[in-house]
C-alpha cells in the first residue's frame, strides 16, 4: 500500500503554550490536525472555564487563513477547583475536560494536586456529567525511580479512584509502560489512553546508549524496548482504548541542550508522518485511522471528522530546527532524519 486516505485525524494531546510561542505552535499543529486537546498547563495554569475561553481565543488568532481549526479546552485541577467550575463545563461548547497534574510530576506542575483524595468532590462531579479526566499517571515521592512512577500511579492512586468512582471517564495520558496498557485493557470502556509517537518508535536506549540525547527526554521518560513493543502492540490492535495524543510539547533548543535539560518532544509540524512509520514497521498500517481518527473522538462523545487527508510512501524529512520566539530554535523530534511516509 502507497497511498492511504484517512479521515482527517485530532490530537488528544498537545502543548501550544501562550503568547509569541502560538506563532510557532499553532500553524504547526493546525497543518496535520482538525482538533487537538489543548493542555492547560501555562504559566500561571488555566483553571476556569472563563480562563479556557480566553486562552482559545488567543490560540484561534494564529490559526492561518483557510484552516479549519477546533482547539479543545481542557481546565487544570488543582487542590481548590470548585464543584460549581464542573457544571460550568457541561454547558461551554469549547471545554471538553480537566486535566490531573500531580504536584510536581513534570513541566509546569507545581499549581497540581497534593493528594487526589483532596478533589474526590469534583471527581464526583466529573462522574455525574461524564466529563472526562485526564491524567499524568505518575506517582512523584522522590524516593520512587523514575522508571516506577507510572506503574506505583496505577496501584496507589488509581485502582482506588476506579473503585470508588467506576463511571468516571478516565484518559490516562501518553502511557509508557506494558503495565499501564494491560490496566487499561482490564478496565471497563470508560477509560482510555493516549500513546505519543516517541513512546511507539523509542525506547530508552535511543535516548541513552553512545551520550545523553535530550531530544528524546520527555516525561514519563521512555523505557525499556519490552515496553515499547506492548505499547506498539497495543496502539496497532485496533482496539478503540487507545488512541493518538502526541504530547507535542515545545521547549527552546537552549532549554532542552542544557545541564539540567527540559522534559517534552515537539512534534507537532510531523506527527501522522510518525505514527504511520511506527504503524507501517509494525505491518499495521491500515489500523491507523482508527488510531488517529476515529477512536479519540468516539471516547470523547464528539463527531469524527469530515474531511480527509492522504499519506503517501515517499521520503519525508523532518526539519532540523524551527524558528520559535524572538530569537530561539525549536529542534523537532528527529530533526534532520527521513521518515517514509508524507502527508499530501
Ligand atoms: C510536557 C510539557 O513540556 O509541558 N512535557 C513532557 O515531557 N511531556 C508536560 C507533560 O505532558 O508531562
Ligand atoms: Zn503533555
Amino acid at each position: 500500500m502507497n497511498t492511504i486516505t484517512l479521515t482527517q485525524p485530532d490530537d488528544w494531546h498537545a502543548h501550544l503554550r501562550d503568547g509569541k510561542a502560538l506563532e510557532r505552535t499553532v500553524p504547526d499543529l493546525s497543518s496535520q490536525f482538525h482538533r487537538a486537546i489543548c493542555m492547560p498547563n501555562l504559566v500561571p495554569p488555566v483553571k476556569t472555564v472563563e480562563e479556557a475561553i480566553a486562552y482559545r481565543k488567543r490560540i484561534m488568532a494564529h490559526v492561518p487563513e483557510g484552516v479549519a481549526f477546533d482547539p479543545r479546552m481542557v481546565l487544570y485541577l488543582t487542590d481548590h477547583t470548585s464543584t460549581d467550575e464542573i457544571q460550568k463545563i457541561k454547558q461551554s461548547e469549547h471545554v471538553n475536560a480537566v486535566k490531573l497534574y500531580p504536584a510536581g510530576a513534570t513541566t509546569n506542575s507545581a499549581n497540581g494536586v497534593s493528594d487526589i483524595r483532596n478533589v474526590y468532590a469534583v471527581l464526583e462531579q466529573l462522574q455525574k456529567h461524564q466529563v472526562p479526566l485526564l491524567l499524568h499517571g505518575e506517582v512523584t515521592h522522590s524516593h520512587i525511580d523514575i522508571f516506577d512512577r507510572e506503574k506505583r500511579f496505577l496501584d496507589e492512586v488509581l485502582q482506588p479512584v476506579i473503585q470508588q468512582f467506576p463511571d468516571l471517564k478516565i484518559v490516562l495520558e501518553h502511557i509508557t509502560t506494558a503495565d499501564a496498557a494491560q490496566f487499561v485493557l482490564a478496565q471497563s470502556d470508560k477509560v482510555a489512553a493516549t500513546i505519543t509517537p516517541q513512546h511507539l518508535l523509542f525506547n530508552r536506549n535511543d535516548m541513552l546508549v553512545g551520550g545523553i540525547k535530550p531530544h528524546f527526554y520527555c516525561l514519563p521518560i521512555l523505557k525499556r524496548q519490552s515496553h515499547q513493543a506492548t505499547l506498539l502492540e497495543v496502539a496497532t490492535s485496533g482496539n478503540p482504548k487507545f488512541f493518538l495524543g502526541t504530547d507535542s510539547a515545545p521547549h527552546a533548543q537552549d532549554a532542552k541542550e542544557n545541564a539540567c535539560g527540559c522534559a517534552g518532544c515537539y512534534s507537532a509540524f510531523t506527527a501522522i508522518e510518525l505514527y504511520a512509520q511506527a504503524f507501517d514497521q509494525a505491518g499495521k498500517i491500515e489500523r491507523l485511522e482508527g488510531f488517529a481518527s476515529h477512536f479519540g473522538a468516539d471516547f470523547y462523545g464528539l463527531p469524527r471528522n469530515t474531511q480527509q487527508i492522504t499519506l503517501v510512501k515517499e521520503d519525508c524529512i523532518v526539519p532540523d530546527s524551527f524558528n520559535y520566539l524572538e530569537d530561539q530554535k525549536i529542534i523537532p523530534l528527529l530533526a534532520g532524519k527521513t521518515l517514509q511516509w508524507r502527508k499530501v
